[in-house]
Formats: C-alpha cells, sequence, structure tokens
C-alpha cells in the first residue's frame, strides 16, 4: 500500500489523447452531456480533481459532526466522512467485502485517485453523469474497462472530466483489478432509479457537474415553469439526498416531451418501418430488440441491457457512437453503429424516453432474437 503521504502517482492527471476532428456537433444533444453550449473538438480535455483545482467549500463546524441520514438505511454518517469517500449506506445491496479496487482505486495510482464507487456510488447503481455499471454482464464490462484502455471509447465532449479520468483509471488497472471490478458491479441486481413523466414544462434548472438542479429541493416541490423544448431533464428527486449525502439509492425524475414515449416505442420495437402501399418501408433504424433482447434487458452472454437505464446516459452514448468515439473492439459494434446511425436527435429524444420508461422486473417476455446462435 502507499502511505498517504506519497505523492501520487503522475499519470492520473495526464488525458491520453483523443482525436475528435471528425466530431460534427452540430445535433449534439446537450441536455444529455449537462452543457450549455457545443464544445469544439479542440478543447482543452478536463479532468475531475485535477492538481491547483479549487478545493470543494470548507464544511462549517458545525454541519461536520451532524450525523446524517437517508430514508431506509439504519446507518449514519457526517459530511466529512461522506464526502470524497466511498459512502456505504446499503451494505447489503453488493457483494462482501468490497474489493479494494472499488473502494480505493486501482493500487498503482495510490492515494490520489479516485475509487469506481465514488462515482458509480457503493454499488455501481451510478447516476446520469456517468453510468451505471451494476447489473450489466462481466464480459462487457471487461471489454468496456479493455476499450477504455486502449483508446476506442472517448466522449465526444473534451470537457467531460469524468469521462477522461474514466479513461487514464482503466489505463491504470491490472488485469486482475479489472476481474474484481466486473465481477462485483456484474453482481449487484439492477433496480430502476428513474421515473419518466411526459410534459410540455420542466423546472427552472442551473447546471452543475454536468447535471440539471432544480431549485427546490425535492420534485414533489417542482414549479414546472419552462417549456421543455427538445431535450429531456434527469434531475434528482431529492437534491440533498443524492447530491450531498451521494444515496445509492436515489432516484431521479426524467422528464420528456409530450409522445416521445409511444414514438421511441416505434423506433426501438421496428427501428420505424412501415407498410406503405402494399411496400415495407425502412426505418432509421434498426429495431433494437433484435440484439438487446424483446425486453431490452440485454442478451448473454454480454450484450448490455438498456431497460430502465438513464436516458442522459443512454443518449450520449448513442451519440458518441453515431460519431466513431466510442468504437468499442467488438465484433457487432459495426452493426450497432449502423443500427443508429441516422437517427435524429429527436429520436435520441423519443428512444432514450422509451428505453428508461421499461420496466426492469417482472417476468421478462420470451427472447425471440439471437437466442439460436
Ligand atoms: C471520475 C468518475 C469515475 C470514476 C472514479 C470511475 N468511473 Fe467508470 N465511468 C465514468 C464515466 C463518466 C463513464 C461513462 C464514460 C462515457 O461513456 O462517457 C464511466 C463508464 C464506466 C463503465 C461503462 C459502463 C457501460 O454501461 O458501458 C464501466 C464498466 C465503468 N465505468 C467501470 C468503472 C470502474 C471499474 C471504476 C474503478 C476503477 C470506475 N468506473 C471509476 C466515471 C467514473
Ligand atoms: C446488431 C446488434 C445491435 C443492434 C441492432 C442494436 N445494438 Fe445497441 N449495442 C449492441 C452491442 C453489441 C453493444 C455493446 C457494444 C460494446 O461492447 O461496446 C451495444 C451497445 C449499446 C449502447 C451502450 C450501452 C451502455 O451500457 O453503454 C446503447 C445505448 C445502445 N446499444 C443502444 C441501441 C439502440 C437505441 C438500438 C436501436 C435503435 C440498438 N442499440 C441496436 C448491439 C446492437
Amino acid at each position: 500500500m502507499v502511505s498517504a503521504q506519497a505523492p501520487t502517482a503522475a499519470p492520473i492527471w495526464t488525458v491520453s489523447p483523443a482525436d475528435r476532428s471528425k466530431v460534427d456537433y452540430t445535433h449534439m444533444p446537450l441536455w444529455a452531456y449537462g452543457v450549455a453550449e457545443r464544445p469544439h473538438a479542440t478543447d482543452p480535455q478536463a479532468v475531475q480533481r485535477a492538481p491547483g483545482a479549487a478545493p470543494p467549500a470548507p464544511i462549517p463546524p458545525a454541519e461536520a459532526t451532524r450525523k446524517r441520514r437517508v430514508e431506509g438505511s439504519s446507518l449514519t454518517f457526517t459530511l466529512p466522512e461522506i464526502r470524497g469517500n466511498v459512502v456505504d449506506w446499503f451494505p447489503d445491496d453488493h457483494p462482501n467485502p468490497m474489493p479494494s479496487i472499488i473502494k480505493q482505486g486501482p493500487e498503482a495510482l495510490g492515494s490520489g485517485t479516485r475509487p469506481c464507487g465514488a462515482c458509480h456510488l457503493s454499488d455501481g447503481s451510478g447516476r446520469p453523469e456517468n453510468s451505471s455499471p451494476a447489473g450489466l454482464p462481466a464480459k462487457y464490462i471487461l471489454r468496456q474497462l479493455d476499450d477504455f484502455r486502449n483508446g476506442r471509447r472517448h466522449s465526444v465532449e473534451p470537457g467531460k472530466g469524468n469521462s477522461n479520468t474514466m479513461v487514464m483509471l482503466a489505463k491504470a488497472m491490472t488485469d486482475e483489478e479489472m476481474k474484481q471490478a466486473a465481477d462485483y458491479f456484474s453482481a449487484v441486481k439492477w433496480r430502476p432509479h428513474v421515473k419518466v413523466i411526459e410534459t410540455d414544462m420542466v423546472p427552472a434548472t442551473r447546471i452543475q457537474g454536468e447535471l440539471f438542479i432544480p431549485t427546490a429541493n425535492k420534485a414533489t416541490e417542482h414549479k414546472l415553469t419552462e417549456p421543455i423544448g427538445n431535450r429531456i431533464i434527469e434531475v434528482p428527486t431529492d437534491v440533498d439526498a443524492n447530491q450531498i449525502l451521494r444515496n445509492s439509492r436515489g432516484t431521479w425524475v426524467a422528464y420528456v416531451p409530450v409522445g416521445a414515449i409511444a414514438r421511441g416505442k416505434n423506433l426501438v420495437t421496428t427501428g420505424g418501418s412501415s407498410i406503405v402501399n402494399n411496400q415495407i418501408v425502412l426505418g432509421r433504424a434498426t429495431a433494437c430488440t433484435t440484439c438487446h433482447g424483446q425486453d431490452l434487458r440485454g442478451m448473454a452472454p454480454d450484450i448490455p441491457p438498456l431497460a430502465g437505464r438513464s436516458p442522459s446516459y443512454l443518449a450520449r452514448e448513442i451519440f458518441d457512437i453515431q460519431q466513431g468515439m466510442r468504437a468499442g473492439s467488438y465484433p457487432l459494434m459495426p452493426l450497432m453503429k449502423k443500427a443508429i446511425e441516422k437517427l435524429t436527435a429527436e429520436d435520441i429524444i423519443d428512444i432514450t424516453a422509451y428505453l428508461a420508461s421499461l420496466p426492469v422486473d417482472g417476468p421478462a417476455p420470451v427472447n425471440l432474437t439471437l437466442s439460436q446462435r
């Protein structure tokens, strides 16, 4: 182990180069990336907690000792125990003991690193601005870590510090650490965290840390005052619980345009094909169910589930794949890219609204496709 005084290994702050010169930002879903303005391919690449970055605001002494709680957990933590650590409100939600890679991060990076659980939370349930490794197939997780490590997976957004940090962490991980992380996250049962609401109006929000934060603390207090436009606005149901207390059972509300779920369902299940004058007119997409399963809960052994996951995350991945910044090693990847290549910005809203709204529990419909391979 590296002692707390040891200098941080340098590589974590060295962003690996990524060529974004071919990215067309014109139709980028800004809402999904939590940015207000279109980035440029040559913007500097950000990292999280870079040296020299402003430290977080100090915790007032009265707050530092106050024991905090979240609903459903009998545990208490103080803010200093929560901040910067992997806080474990619900130890029964994940395998035990928690491996060091999840709690402390890659050993090669010493004490100055960021552990997996810091961003993805203790059980990998994740947050809209990062991803949800919980319940993904282990083989798929390993492939993603390998793709990050080998420069095949980047965000189109150079300023997305958490994605760049993710790449650096993967580069620092040993194969054994990757295996431990994949086994751990894949063993967690996925539970949905997002409630999808169709609406014309959304609460006023500000962008903070690549997230939309409503001015009211709780969703029950939202005043819907702003037209939704061509956006999905995904916000914490309880700002304090999710943002400050890092509640791994925290939930989110995704406000989506009226009609999005039905339009999305059509694209996801048929690719948008229709019959006109007795002729099949092919749609803009390939039915996602072909590969991701009839229930969109993924296909063994290694095709990822899409049902009930964060629409912001799903939309970013679709755009990153469209733009070639995520071009993974998997042989089906070119077909996956083809399936989503022609989707418009509106289609991406509709599709991700529908996918996020899907149940992840209960009996799965029979998988009719690819299961006979
Ligand atoms: C600084 C925050 C941060 C930390 C710490 C972090 N990740 Fe990530 N991770 C991300 C972000 C952001 C993404 C999404 C990247 C993208 O596509 O833009 C991601 C994506 C992933 C994915 C892909 C999920 C999918 O559905 O394809 C896996 C797997 C993953 N991380 C595992 C890990 C592991 C294992 C660790 C610990 C070594 C870790 N992460 C630490 C931010 C983080
Ligand atoms: C030909 C099979 C195929 C079809 C059709 C397909 N996908 Fe995929 N998709 C894949 C594979 C394989 C992956 C995982 C790629 C990898 O390992 O990086 C994937 C990954 C994804 C991801 C990233 C998931 C994550 O956790 O990061 C999203 C989002 C996605 N697909 C959405 C869609 C949507 C939406 C459609 C339909 C419009 C669709 N896919 C159609 C095969 C397919």
